[in-house]
């Protein structure tokens, strides 16, 4: 496994890997790894000459410090994994390798970024943004592998990919979890063992939303969700939002020819997590 820390190193490897007609898969991550991401590896594995990991814990996109100090870090311990998933490239570039200057770029992705995180993480997903897309031009993948528990995050980078005109195919990932359903998360090795048990409440809840669809309106189904996890006082409930797939704005009827997510965000002790489900 080759491991590069410079920008321009790694894009002319790359570069020459594309040169000699290698496709490239990647696989872009704040570290932290877990089965979640092995399973983007694995994907991107099977589908990809060579893959490149990036592990990279990226400022821009906190909008809370305390969150961003407590994010969990081993890079040992990623590098161990990736050695033997056979990952071929991991770029682990520092602050000042991505962001040599104050950053000034400002995208635009409309109503995609005015609702759920969005809301709660002003200015969140314009440092993803920003992130993705110089790893993109770093890397110059011919796919990139993200994973659809952050739905949005995903909706938003193919906006990106769309409107900045970027050659990569999007590969999205399905959520993996638990035995008990908590959809793993890197954020998931800060709960206590107390709290770990009590956060299968989450899928438990997000399951119920899915089985009631047929008995009440999207808006009572809604209200219905925000008082159950008000009820129970592990949880602080940030939102619940049952929105069509596409434009990820609030349903206000059932449609089967739409696709329909319902998505959630709640705080449980110091620990944020968030979670969806396909209901159509
Ligand atoms: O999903 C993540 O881990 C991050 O948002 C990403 C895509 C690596 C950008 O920092």
């Amino acid at each position: 496994m080759l491991t590069y820390t410079s920008r321009k190193e790694i894009s002319e490897k790359t570069e020459q890997l594309r040169g000699e007609g290698k496709s490239i898969g990647f696989v872009p991550t704040m570290g932290a790894l877990h089965r979640g991401h092995l399973s983007l590896i694995e994907r991107a594995n099977n589908e990809t000459d060579i893959l490149v990991v990036s592990v990279f814990v990226n400022p821009l996109q906190f909008n809370n410090t305390g969150d961003l100090t407590s994010y969990p870090r081993d890079l040992q311990a990623d590098k161990k994994i990736l050695e033997t998933v056979g990952c071929d490239i991991i770029f682990v570039p520092d602050e000042k390798e991505m962001y040599p200057k104050p950053t000034t770029e400002k995208y635009n992705f409309g109503t995609l970024e005015t609702v759920m995180e969005g809301t709660f993480r002003p200015g969140h997903f314009n440092g993803v943004a920003i992130v993705v897309k110089r790893l993109f031009d770093i890397i110059n993948p011919h796919r990139a592998y993200f994973g659809e528990k952050d739905y949005q995050q995903l909706t938003i980078i193919r906006k990106l990919v769309e409107t900045e005109k970027i050659a990569v195919e999007i590969v999205s990932c399905p959520t993996l979890r638990e035995d008990d359903g908590l959809a793993l998360s890197s954020r998931n090795a800060n709960l206590t063992t107390e709290q770990r048990k009590e956060a299968s409440f989450i899928f438990q809840t997000l399951q119920l939303a899915k089985k009631r669809k047929n008995h009440i309106c999207p808006a009572h189904l809604r209200q219905l969700i925000i008082n159950i996890f008000d009820a129970n006082k592990n949880f602080k409930l940030e939102y619940f939002e049952i929105v069509d797939d596409k434009t990820l704005q609030p349903i206000m009827a059932w449609e089967s020819s739409k696709g329909m997510i319902a998505f959630v965000a709640v705080w449980l002790g110091k620990v944020r997590l968030i979670d969806n489900i396909r209901i159509i």
